[in-house]
């Protein structure tokens, strides 16, 4: 890669001295898996980080999808959006279950709660929302239809890592949410992720099923999976939880020097802050109208490569168009105007806590300049 190339993202690395004195303790203790104390630790730092009661590490953001719809033994129809990674859906499928794809809205490309009722059949068991860039969805309302119809919610929060509403932590909402610590994210453990949930009871049968199910030495009691976290990678997150807040803070910066910057250029839409909500500004997602700005998505992603800018287009193409997936009845395109449209639209700009004002400069320059 040409060193003048921006990337979209750059890993939270921790300082090398201090992971060296951790990794020196895990060697001398020889205990390297298995609930090992600098697991123990990072659970017990993430869950009072995250103002949760009870959080279990895995070793991605994917497991403890699959995981969480094990554990409160899901079956039938899972309703979801097709606006997010693929891993979202493929844990659904994954399950033995199918997923109906439900519209997004414009607002927080999260689930439209409006649209969530006419997709609800005798199949239906539970609701898997996702915090699509960290941006909350309608929590509220999403209960509420649950509650009405007897359904279970699986937040897929993997983008919102400390993401808060007026104080509260949104991975306290429906009955379980999922993170991931890729090294793409806000917070990484180099590969990592966890499951949140809100009693005692259920995260017991979550650490059962993410180590086999084994409930004891002797006793299986699920058919689990292995998603044991080792003490490597605890130590790192311990490490990496200690800068976060600066990692976030120097984010906010860039995304607020993007807005200030791009406000008033015809043809681009982004988000502001929504009131009471603490952001993690995990991605800067921009939206081109290409008649109001003069070129096609395509074209701006193609020149800002050229210009050794690399923007991600997230989410495109949406996960419903997918060999899979395309031939389920709501995976039909007019079920998914809106979300069809902004896949078409939108560029995530570099974001990440390392970004200078030079490159940061650069990439809007690329932007209001090269229409
Ligand atoms: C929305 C969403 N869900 C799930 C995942 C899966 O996480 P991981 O890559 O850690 O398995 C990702 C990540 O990349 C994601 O963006």
């Amino acid at each position: 890669m040409d060193k003048n190339t921006i990337t979209v993202t750059s890993p939270l690395l921790p300082n090398l001295d201090e992971f060296n004195a951790m990794l020196k303790e895990i060697w001398a203790s020889k205990w390297i898996t298995n609930n090992g104390q600098f697991h123990k630790q990072l659970e017990k730092a993430l869950a009072e980080y995250l103002k949760v009661p009870y959080i279990s590490l895995f070793t991605n953001g994917t497991l403890p999808l699959l995981t969480a719809l094990q554990a409160l033994r899901i079956t039938g129809e899972v309703i979801t959006t097709p606006y997010s990674f693929v891993a979202t859906t493929h844990s659904i499928w994954w399950n033995g279950c199918k997923p109906v794809f439900v519209d997004i809205e414009e607002e927080t490309c999260g689930i439209d709660p409006n649209k969530i009722e006419a997709a609800i059949t005798p199949k239906t068991t539970a609701i898997m929302p996702v915090h699509c860039y960290g941006k909350p969805v309608k929590m509220k309302q999403i209960q509420e239809i649950a509650d009405k119809y007897g359904l279970k919610v699986i937040y897929d929060a993997a983008h919102a890592f400390g993401v808060e509403v007026d104080g509260e932590s949104v991975l306290k909402a429906g009955d379980m949410s999922t993170l991931s610590f890729h090294a793409t994210k806000v917070y990484n453990t180099l590969e990592g992720g966890a499951l949140v949930c809100h009693d005692e009871k259920t995260k017991q049968r979550i650490d059962y099923l993410k180590n086999f199910g084994f409930a004891g030495e002797t006793e299986v009691v699920a058919p689990g999976i292995n998603s044991k976290v080792d003490e490597v990678r605890s130590a790192y997150g311990l490490l990496n939880l200690k800068q976060v807040d600066q990692a976030i803070a120097n984010r906010q910066k860039v995304a607020n020097r993007y807005r200030e910057a791009l406000r008033n250029v015809p043809g681009i839409r982004f988000f502001d802050d929504m009131l009471g909500v603490r952001h993690n500004y995990s991605y800067f997602p921009i939206f081109i109208n290409a008649e109001e700005y003069g070129m096609t998505r395509d074209d701006l992603y193609v020149k800002m490569k050229e210009a050794n800018v690399l923007g991600r287009r997230y989410f495109y193409p949406l996960i419903s168009t997918f060999s899979t997936y395309r031939g389920l009845h709501s995976a039909a395109p007019d079920n998914l105007p809106i979300a069809t449209r902004l896949a078409n639209e939108v560029i995530c700009l570099p974001m990440h806590h390392e970004l200078c004002k030079e490159d940061v400069n650069r990439v809007i320059e690329l932007i209001i300049n090269n229409r």
